[in-house]
């Protein structure tokens, strides 16, 4: 292990794939992250939300109800953690509805925001963290950006993290993963293995 250039940070780092195989680019992706991350002394815990089956939210009463333990728990971590990852596949223009009931569940009221009526406006409670959303997809990234204003990702970077209090919010949009080019992968994986080091 080599020593950090910067503080040590506590890293949450989420696989947002429904599919958690190694195979898969964003476990390659989010496997890069940790080994840049934990060679440069920086602590990471790792979160496959593929392995949890976490089911989707179906009720306003539901979001306002008390977690189950298994969700408590994983709350718990986002709190700890002073900089987390998001690591998923685009799916039909969107995060995977895995992902989806992943982040109803954990990011409730009283996690991520104030409950109605508890603060004057919106008020995000994760303030002081920072976070990195990375969606990878089969389009090229540029189109993505201009032709669908980024939405799949911008709904969980502004739409969640942001608004919950995280600043900065850093983004990546990878794609065509489908290249010709089987270079362009590795660069990502380089890529993200170099953000690790820099806990960034
Ligand atoms: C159900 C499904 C829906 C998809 N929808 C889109 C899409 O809307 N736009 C897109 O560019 N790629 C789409 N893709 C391609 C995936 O984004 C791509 O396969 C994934 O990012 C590759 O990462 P992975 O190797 O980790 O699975 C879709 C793939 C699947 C399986």
């Amino acid at each position: 292990m080599t020593a950090a250039r910067i503080a040590p940070r506590k890293i949450l780092l989420i696989n947002g794939h429904p599919d958690p195989h190694p195979d898969r680019l964003c476990s390659a992706l989010a496997s890069a992250y940790a080994e840049g991350a934990q060679a440069a002394g920086h602590h990471v815990r790792r979160i496959e939300v593929g392995g949890l089956a976490l089911p989707p939210i179906t009720s306003q009463a539901a979001f306002m109800a008390p977690s189950s333990p298994e969700v408590a728990e994983l709350q718990a971590a986002v709190r700890e953690a002073d900089h987390l990852v998001l690591i998923y596949p685009l799916w039909l223009g969107a995060p995977p509805a895995v992902l989806k009931a992943f982040l109803e569940q954990v990011f409730r009221y009283g996690l991520a925001l104030a409950a109605p009526g508890e603060a004057k406006g919106v008020k995000g409670l994760l303030a002081g963290r920072s976070a990195r959303v990375v969606v990878t997809m089969g389009m090229p990234g540029f189109i993505f950006r201009l032709v669908f204003f980024a939405h799949g990702l911008k709904c969980v970077s502004r739409g969640l993290l942001w608004v919950s209090g995280y600043r900065p919010v850093r983004e990546m949009a990878l794609g065509p993963v489908e290249s010709p080019d089987p270079a362009r992968r590795l660069r990502w994986i380089a890529r993200l293995r170099s953000l690790g080091a820099e806990a960034a």
